[in-house]
């Protein structure tokens, strides 16, 4: 963040768009593709943008985006997001974009990578290089950078001056939110040494934090092989539910707010079924006595900074999880960090 926000402390600033504020503010509709992790974080952005510019996004896994001919509407621009800038289906759906005419940005960590000299312009990550295959802090800068776009873009629309300085002071704020979780570390290892056992999960969430519940289970599987899945709390009825009995537990992100009800409604379908729930919540949520078998408290956030927060605990989790199952957190099996073949 630092050195992005502009002086009057109400948007962001990003240095190397290389398209002019008035040429952004046409656009009637933003495009991302991205794989993976990645796809994880436009997720999340394609929410907070919707839900502060009021601008139509969409998202495509990259590797579907590049075979399968969408048509695009003029006024639109597209965005790529990349740790490596060197993942081969990223890379051609951003050239297959570019070769229909569209602009093209990259969000990108790797400075002179191939999607990042190809793209017409974009924002670096700046976090430095990413040892582990698992995508951790890339993640949560990917978070950050859309959640700046969403105010930058919003800021050139409909929402307030005194909404964006309130937008900034709550990014600025999302490190202490952070180091807070952090000091969970050793409570989350404990509930990671009681649920090693498992051979399955479930992770349920909604709106932004659908996405985070998508990252929560691919991390579990990438780094302990656990089989995990990903699903808006909501859609638990409509199949995955008949998963649930006593070897499958589920976690669940709950924050205060419209969907609180629906989210303890779902956690009691879990419990009704003998499955474990551990609950991801923020510390106004008065869950109901007895609901989950697992507390992980987080401080209550603004809403773009909430995925941030609600993704350490299960980045923790996966790691812790991935330890006593004495698995090889930084290079675990079958994975390469980019993917350069189809
Ligand atoms: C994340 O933990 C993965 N290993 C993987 O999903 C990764 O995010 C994906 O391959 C995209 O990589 P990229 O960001 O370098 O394009």
């Amino acid at each position: 963040m630092r050195g992005r926000f502009s002086e009057d402390g109400s948007t962001a600033n990003f240095g190397g768009l290389n398209i002019s504020p008035a040429e952004f503010r046409s656009m009637d509709r933003f495009m991302f593709c991205a794989c993976g992790t990645a796809l994880h974080a436009c997720m999340v952005t394609e929410h907070l943008i919707e839900r502060f510019a009021r601008v139509p996004v969409e998202c495509d896994y990259a590797s579907e985006f590049r075979y399968r001919n969408m048509p695009l509407f003029s006024n639109t621009l597209f965005f790529v997001m990349s740790q490596s800038g060197e993942t081969i289906d990223t890379l051609a759906a951003m050239r297959e974009a570019k070769r229909k005419g569209y602009k093209v940005l990259a969000v990108n960590n790797v400075v002179g990578s191939t999607i990042a000299r190809e793209a017409d312009g974009g924002i670096y990550q700046h976090v430095g290089p990413e040892i582990g295959v698992a995508s951790t802090k890339a993640f949560t800068s990917q978070l950050i950078i859309g959640a700046m776009l969403a105010l930058y873009i919003a800021r050139m629309r409909d929402m307030s001056f005194s909404d964006g300085v309130q937008f900034v002071q709550a990014l600025k704020g999302a490190p202490d939110h952070v180091r807070a979780v952090l000091k969970q570390a050793d409570h989350i290892k404990g509930i990671a040494k009681r649920y090693a056992k498992y051979r399955d999960m479930l992770f349920l969430g909604r709106l932004s934090l659908f996405p985070i519940a998508l990252e929560g289970a691919l991390k579990l599987k990438e780094i302990s092989y656990i089989h995990a899945e990903g699903y808006p709390a909501a859609e638990m009825k409509h199949g995955p539910i008949a998963l649930i009995c006593e070897d499958c537990p589920a976690l669940f992100f709950v924050s205060s707010g419209e969907m609180f009800h629906k989210v303890v409604n779902s956690m009691q379908e879990i419990k009704a079924r003998k499955g474990k729930v551990i609950a991801i919540a923020t510390e106004s949520c008065e869950l109901p006595e007895g609901l989950a078998d697992e507390l992980i408290t987080i401080p209550e956030c603004h809403e773009a900074v909430l995925p941030i927060v609600a993704t350490i605990p299960v980045q923790l989790l996966s790691y812790y999880i991935a330890v006593e199952l004495e698995r090889d957190v930084d290079k675990p099996r079958n994975l390469a960090k980019s993917v350069t073949v189809e």
